[in-house]
């Protein structure tokens, strides 16, 4: 396994640019099965999932290809089974329920296990699905479902899920009739989805917002299609920006998509401003800690939780952090706390106390954002820092070291 060494203290001064986003490409992957002809899409990042996911999509029976950032997908016989050894490395694939139930009528997909940072039901995606008429039975860990035709329904979810509104407007585009999907996620990635689905002949109205209306079609075409930048790898950037002390210029970033983001770190005192499609980012005088909840989007999102704890270790006073959409998502916790963090644990609750310093050490990774929060803290720390098992990161973040190099990080890859 891989460790990610960083010699900490240097601030960043330049321009990151940033990667297509992970988790719009992910659903726009499966929403591929659907296409009668051939998707070409662009600003794919390459990542691990990316490409657990590409392998999926050939198992599932597509052609795909995968040059640079562009990947090309064509279905050719599409077959229900996505099998456990690669559903078990990537929760996400079970956003090839809905495409397969659409398609085939059928689909054995084996349950995703839970993962570190909670156990990650799917009940959301599967009782909206039985209300289109799918049958479910669960097997020696694998969902099999089962339908004739998938009909339109009126679905309210209990939670604004988004794999589960993304699982349903997949489901939705080719069912007989109109759905609606009430309560559903708000989130820039479903909007993605959907405009990717409607570039494919879909009816879908009202993403972004919380009642979505599909009306069904009886296919959809292949088409050309550009996935939007990354905001959590956007957010992240901004981050080590300002711990750092310097000042970065993030371009292709998704300044609107940040809102919740940007506004918690202008009331810490972060200078940030956008210009032609940039964030400039500056940090100037001290920063204060700040309280701040996670919920589902328009609210703080989740995926910057870890993050912007790590940066509330270096401000001023206290700040208060609630989790309250995964249940265990304070696993970076303890690892900062080995750097120097002052911060209690109470359930989902974090207590940050700013310290005046960080001091390097080895640290371990969890999951892909406690990851990412621990280098952001080993490039604030003094001395050497080692992220331990950092196959994680590579999950979300493209290039990290050669683009935290490029605006001056001292960061290299050790064998572990
Ligand atoms: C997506 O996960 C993202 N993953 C997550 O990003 C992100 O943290 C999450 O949305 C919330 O924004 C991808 O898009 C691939 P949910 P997802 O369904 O779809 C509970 C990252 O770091 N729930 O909105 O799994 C669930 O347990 C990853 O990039 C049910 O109880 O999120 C969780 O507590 C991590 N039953 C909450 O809802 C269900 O059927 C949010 O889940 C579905 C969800």
């Amino acid at each position: 396994m891989d460790k990610l060494c960083i010699e900490g203290g240097r601030a960043l001064n330049g321009t990151i640019t940033v990667s297509g986003s992970k988790n719009a490409a992910l659903p726009i992957l499966f929403g591929c099965i659907l296409a009668q002809g051939t998707v070409r899409l662009s600003n794919v990042p390459r990542l691990r999932d990316i490409s657990t996911t590409l392998k999926l999509l050939e198992i599932l029976g597509c052609r795909t290809t995968f040059e640079g950032n562009e990947v090309t997908v064509r279905p050719e016989k599409i077959v229900p089974e996505a099998p456990y050894e690669l559903v078990k490395t990537m929760r996400a694939s079970v956003l090839c329920l809905g495409p397969l139930l659409a398609l085939l009528g059928q689909a054995k997909v084996s349950l995703p296990g839970g993962c570190a940072i909670g156990a990650r039901p799917v009940n959301l995606h599967l009782s909206a699905l039985e209300l289109m008429g799918a049958e479910f039975e669960l097997d020696s860990g694998y969902i099999y479902g089962r339908c004739d035709k998938l009909k339109g329904a009126h679905i309210t979810f209990d939670f604004p899920t988004v794999g589960g509104t993304e699982n349903l407007l997949m489901a939705a585009a080719l069912a007989q009739g109109e759905t609606v999907l009430e309560n559903s996620a708000r989130e820039p990635e479903v909007v993605d989805l959907a405009n990717f689905l409607n570039a494919m002949g879909a009816k879908i109205t009202g993403q972004g917002t919380s009642i979505i209306r599909i009306q069904g079609v009886s296919s959809l075409t292949g088409t050309d299609y550009r996935v939007m930048p990354d905001r959590i790898e956007a957010g992240t950037y901004i981050v080590a920006g300002v711990i750092t002390g310097g000042e970065v210029v993030i371009q292709d970033c998704p300044f609107q998509e940040l809102d919740a983001v940007t506004y918690k770190l202008r009331e810490m005192g972060v200078w940030l401003e956008e210009k032609d499609g940039c964030a400039l980012v500056k940090r100037h005088g001290e920063l204060v800690g700040v309280d701040l909840v996670t919920q589902p989007f328009p609210g703080f999102p989740t995926d910057m939780q870890a993050q912007l704890m790590t940066l509330m270790c270096l401000a001023k006073g206290t700040g208060v952090i609630e989790e309250k959409i995964f249940e265990n998502r304070f696993m970076h916790v303890q690892e900062l706390v080995r750097l120097g963090a002052d911060i209690r644990l109470k359930g989902r609750t974090a207590v940050v106390r700013g310290v005046p310093k960080l001091v390097g050490a080895p640290v371990m990774a969890s999951d892909l954002r406690a990851s990412a929060s621990l280098v952001l803290a080993g490039l604030a720390a003094q001395g050497k820092t080692e992220v331990l098992r950092i196959y994680h990161l590579d999950r979300g973040y493209e290039n990290l070291e050669a683009k935290l190099a490029g605006v001056g990080a001292r960061v290299w890859r050790e064998k572990e």
